[in-house]
């Protein structure tokens, strides 16, 4: 992987890199399709990689789908698969970490402790073996891609992070690779995450501006879907993640809910324009 990412950059060749955790869908493709529109080559990461899951979490029941996924990387135009093990990117001895300090320890930081200390340490290590230009990630996983932002900001990266829109299914379920773990009924009752976001943008739309009443109003939504657990509703600044009374500047809207045992996120984005507010599912 070093020698294919200094060959293309020693021929000025740019790399668009989308890292993966596999079980890919719709969404994971959107991604490489940026990629391949901002990019000579492409290349994509399949890596479950162990230390962002707490021991209690779905590591070892994580979906693996790797030989359906080379080949849906292979049809998507991506030009190297790496596929690292995990004894590759964490051998023996391995002591250091990455930890992007008051973003991580808020909201799912929260309900998981070290989570993005371990995302952001991998995604470190996997931009340094891939040098790409820029790399692609999903706004389904908004704090994670703040944290990535932040993490390329404050070391100098040589890589640009790209964030790309949520790719939701037709009932506006947004696609992740969690999903797989749902049952039918419980497929159903995930809908909830979408509908809440949705009741919010509409009140927005008609002129909400007070944080706690939209949050307010998600929860009271979320607590109407009997297979629903809510683990938070927030509205938060954007770039600092700090909860907000009211809406102002760029703002988000997020939720965690376990739906039976899998724990879905999503988030509504809400941008200040010339005194309007838009939001973006
Ligand atoms: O979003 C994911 O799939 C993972 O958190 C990532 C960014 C590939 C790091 O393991």
């Amino acid at each position: 992987m070093r020698q294919v990412a200094r060959q293309a950059r020693a021929e000025g060749r740019s790399t668009g890199f989308v890292p993966t955790m596999g079980a890919l869908h719709a969404g994971h493709l959107s991604l490489v399709r940026a990629a391949r529109a901002e990019s000579q080559q492409v290349i994509a990461s399949i890596f479950v990689n162990p230390t962002q899951f707490a021991p209690n979490e779905d590591f070892q029941k994580y979906p693996r789908t790797f030989e359906a996924d080379s080949k849906e990387l292979e049809d998507a135009g991506v030009d190297y698969l790496f596929a690292p093990e995990p004894a590759e990117m964490y051998p023996q001895g391995f002591r250091t970490w990455v930890n992007v300090e008051g973003l991580s320890e808020r909201l799912d930081g929260r309900s998981r402790p070290g989570h993005f200390r371990a995302v952001a340490t991998v995604v470190l290590k996997l931009l340094e073996i891939v040098q790409p230009q820029r790399a692609f990630f999903g706004r389904k996983d908004t704090q994670q891609a703040r944290i990535i932002r932040q993490m390329a900001r404050d070391l100098h990266l040589d890589s640009e992070i790209v964030v790309c829109p949520i790719i939701r299914e037709p009932d506006g379920l947004a696609m992740s690779s969690r999903n797989a773990y749902l049952n039918p009924k419980e497929r159903r009752a995930a809908t909830i995450l979408f509908r809440a976001l949705d009741g919010a943008r509409i009140s927005i739309a008609r002129g909400e501006r007070d944080a706690l009443r939209l949050t307010a109003a998600m929860r009271d939504m979320i607590s109407t879907e009997p297979l629903a657990e809510l683990d938070f509703a927030e509205l938060v600044d954007a770039e600092t993640l700090e909860a907000v009374t009211r809406l102002r500047g760029v703002c988000l809207a997020l939720l965690a809910v376990r739906i039976g045992t899998t724990r879905l996120v999503d988030n509504l984005l809400i941008e200040e324009r010339e005194g309007e507010f838009q939001t973006t599912l």
